[in-house]
């Protein structure tokens, strides 16, 4: 069995990231929220450590989350990390308190005695940077545990116990700002909890067939492909396992870039030999969107009509026991709410969300365990072209969301691919593609006065758009050099016959979003 390490999550923003820290040191884990686990569960589990996350909590307060009793008495190794530390420590009976000297940021950790999570890494008496984020406080520790590193406003800043093989620290880790965080991570997984780091994609691979061959049987299964980087993996790894009892159905809405239908359907279809229904359906979306200028009208229509003709289609080869999704582990990860209430909606993005339910069909998900990068790892393994696996992501509406406050039509749909087309490939001739999150181009609603030659013309603007972010939360602005995007423009005004003016976004997120719509 792969060695798994458990994370236990208080709600900490950062969470995700220990998993992804243990994760690329080649250990599997999962993040579970500290209200849903008890003994028993625990157990069946079988972690070969526990992690703590961090959290906005105080162990002072009277509802305080605590980790469950269990983590402590299964003789498993358990790092509390930050909150996590410190709830270790209240359960294992020492004391914690409130302090007036808020650590937040980068802070400078002493260590004063030998750990093994230092071990190759820190020595006694230097001094390392770390990244803090705490206002409570360790001040007692429980028994049979020695403090090992402190600083400021943290004399309990990393503690030891070697016997029970707990440790905690008051610092983030996790966080790319604690310089050896990832490699103090590792010594706590390969040398306290003796992982073997064999988690590999290539490992992944086989046990996701595996497991995909024995859920599905001889059953069918259909999965929906839109030429993304998540249903491309998931319907290779699936025809990898089950093969012809594959179907994709490929609808095809018309808002798509150019050449994108033709190239979903040479991969798919004529390379890797995937059963495939492409429906064009490009005039009843069209049809549909004719005249509507709102974005979250736009969004239903489009994910309901996805929906209707999905189904169709999917009743015309004679239904499916199971329908076949790309979900990724971050959608999957049950969050810890502390605020309660709902957020605001910015944009409805669950376009295909009523799908499952509609269909009643079951759900096989081979990619839910997965963050998005792991995602392109096992894309390579499955030998999927790298300028597929590499995708910047794109919206399920498509183009409609990139042409605001004016109506769809196929005109219009033509321009903007044009210039859409232009912008990324000047892109990847700058070498600048994969630093780059994403990038397109809108088409403004908006004409504008210029000169042709010695004629005056009256067309469209663009602008164009380029984010660098890690997750597409927040997002900063691409800073392309001026020469870039001053030979950009001047190929989209020469080459796109209805473009008179381009315009660069340099608007972040927040507060703007991505897309215009
Ligand atoms: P925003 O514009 O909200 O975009 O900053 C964040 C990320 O989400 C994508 N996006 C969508 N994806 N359906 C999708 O599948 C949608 O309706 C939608 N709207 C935005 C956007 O392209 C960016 O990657």
């Amino acid at each position: 069995m792969t060695d798994r390490i458990l994370i236990i999550d208080f709600g900490s923003q950062v969470t995700q990231l220990i998993a992804r820290r243990v994760r690329e040191s080649g250990v599997y884990c999962e993040i579970h929220p500290f209200n849903s686990l008890d003994a028993s569960t625990l157990e069946r589990y079988r972690p070969k450590a526990i992690i703590l996350s961090g959290g906005p909590s105080s162990v002072m307060a009277s509802e305080a989350p605590l980790a469950p009793q269990a983590v402590f008495e299964m003789g498993v190794p358990v790092l509390g990390i930050c909150y996590g530390e410190q709830a270790m420590c209240a359960q294992l009976g020492g004391t914690v308190e409130s302090s007036d000297h808020r650590e937040f940021g980068r802070a400078d950790l002493e260590i004063t005695d030998d750990c093994v999570l230092f071990d190759g890494l820190w020595s006694i008496g230097s001094k390392q940077q770390v990244w803090m984020s705490h206002g409570d406080r360790v001040t007692g520790l429980p028994d049979g545990f020695r403090t090992v590193a402190v600083s400021k406003g943290a004399p309990f800043a990393a503690i030891a116990n070697d016997e029970r093989r707990c440790y905690g620290v008051q610092f983030h880790p996790e966080v790319v700002h604690t310089l050896d965080g990832a490699k103090l991570l590792r010594n706590f997984t390969h040398h306290v909890a003796n992982c073997r780091g064999d988690w590999t994609m290539a490992a992944f691979r086989d046990q996701a067939i595996a497991k995909i061959k024995d859920q599905v049987g001889d059953g069918r299964v259909i999965c929906g492909l839109s030429g993304g980087v998540d249903s491309s993996v998931a319907a290779v790894l699936l025809h990898e396992a089950i093969g012809d009892q594959l179907t994709c159905i490929f609808v095809d809405h018309g808002l798509l870039r150019l050449n994108e239908a033709e190239q979903v359907v040479d991969l798919f279809r004529d390379h890797y030999h995937i059963k495939l229904v492409h429906r064009d359906a490009v005039d009843l979306f069209l049809g549909k969107l004719a005249g509507e200028t709102d974005p979250e009208t736009k969004r239903k229509i489009i994910g309901g009509l996805f929906i209707d003709v999905f189904d169709e289609e999917a009743h015309k080869i004679g239904g499916a026991d199971f329908l076949a999704q790309g979900t990724l582990y971050p959608d999957v990860i049950e969050s810890v709410s502390f605020d309660g209430g709902p957020s605001v909606t910015i944009k409805s993005h669950h376009n295909v969300g009523g799908l499952p339910e509609r269909m009643n069909m079951s759900l096989v998900e081979p990619l839910r365990e997965l963050f998005k990068d792991e995602v392109r790892a096992l894309g390579r393994e499955l030998g999927l072209p790298d300028d597929m696996v590499g995708r910047h992501p794109f919206p399920g509406p498509g183009l409609a969301i990139r042409i605001p406050g004016q109506d769809i039509t196929p005109e219009r749909l033509e321009i903007l691919r044009k210039a859409d087309h232009i912008y990324l490939d000047e892109i990847r001739r700058a070498g600048l593609y994969d630093d780059i999150w994403q990038a397109f181009a809108v088409l403004l609603p908006v004409r504008t006065v210029g000169v042709m030659g010695d004629l005056r013309s009256y067309d469209y603007a663009c602008a164009l758009r380029a984010v660098t972010s890690t997750d597409g939360m927040t997002a900063d602005s691409f800073p392309f050099e001026h020469d870039f995007l001053a030979r950009t423009a001047t190929r989209i005004i020469n080459e796109v016959p209805g473009i008179n003016r381009v315009t660069y976004d340099v608007t972040s997120k927040p507060p703007g979003t991505i897309e215009w719509e």
